[in-house]
């Protein structure tokens, strides 16, 4: 093992180590949803404009691009989960006795919901890439290979199916962002931002863009079930 190995090691051992892991692989995955609703809502802009974005994403660098997104997502998110879980059996491992009473009095209920809305969200994902990178509904198959807009208003309209399946990616996106909201004030406080005089800063800071996404996100498959957006 050379000294560099050793070093990193040592750092992964160590609780430090991994909160920083979990804060920077969070930053990273909040970097992509931005970048992801920046896209989507090209879906406003008509349907040229969002099939011209998705030949883009799925041509660029020769169509290596997309496929170096993918595996930095995949493993930031591997990274950031199994961190988690390390840290979180360390806690309760460190925590011998379980308190007499819970001290999350102070908690927020986003912080006391971290594992829930994690797990959700991870539920979501799987979905998510079923829905519409792998379609495995052949009906969204055929028409993506005409055009990525009408497989997401196929996706979201037409029938019983879809409203529950919109109705899902509601919880989901309510969830994640009651995660985002948690820990995006959270990361600041591991990068060491978080001053008392800085809090309230952080606070809106995180609430405020989580609630960016949440509206941004929610409101395309609502629009589009409620007909504002639709097939041309
Ligand atoms: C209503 C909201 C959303 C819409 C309309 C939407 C739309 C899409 C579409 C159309 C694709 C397929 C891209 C392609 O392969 O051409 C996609 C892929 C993906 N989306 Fe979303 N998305 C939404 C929310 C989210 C959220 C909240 C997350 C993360 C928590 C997410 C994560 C991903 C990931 C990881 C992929 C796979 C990228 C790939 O490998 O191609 N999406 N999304």
């Amino acid at each position: 093992m050379n000294a560099l190995t050793r070093s990193a090691a040592a750092y992964w051992n160590s609780s430090i180590g991994k909160k920083l892991v979990v804060a920077v692989t969070g930053l990273a995955m909040v970097l992509f949803l931005a970048g992801h609703l920046t896209g989507n809502l090209l879906i406003y802009a008509g349907k040229e404009a969002f099939d011209e974005y998705a030949e883009f994403l799925h041509t660029a660098g020769h169509g290596a691009l997309i496929w170096v997104a993918r595996v930095g997502l995949l493993t930031v998110l591997v990274l950031h989960v199994w961190a988690t879980i390390l840290l979180t059996r360390e806690n309760k491992a460190a925590r011998k006795q379980e308190y007499a009473y819970k001290a999350t009095i102070q908690a927020s209920k986003s912080s006391r919901i971290m594992i829930w809305s994690g797990l959700t969200v991870l539920a979501f994902i799987v979905f998510h890439i079923l829905h519409f990178t792998v379609r495995t509904n052949s009906h969204l198959a055929e028409i993506a290979k005409e055009s990525p807009y009408e497989m997401v208003i196929a996706g979201f309209s037409g029938g019983f199916l879809q409203a529950l399946v919109v109705l899902f990616y509601v919880i989901a996106m309510s969830l994640l962002c009651s995660h985002i909201s948690h820990g995006v004030a959270s990361m600041f406080q591991t990068l060491g931002f978080r001053s008392k005089k800085a809090a309230g800063l952080i606070q809106l800071i995180s609430l405020g863009y989580a609630a960016v996404i949440w509206v941004g996100f929610v409101s395309i498959p609502v629009a589009i079930l409620l007909g504002f957006v639709r097939s041309n």
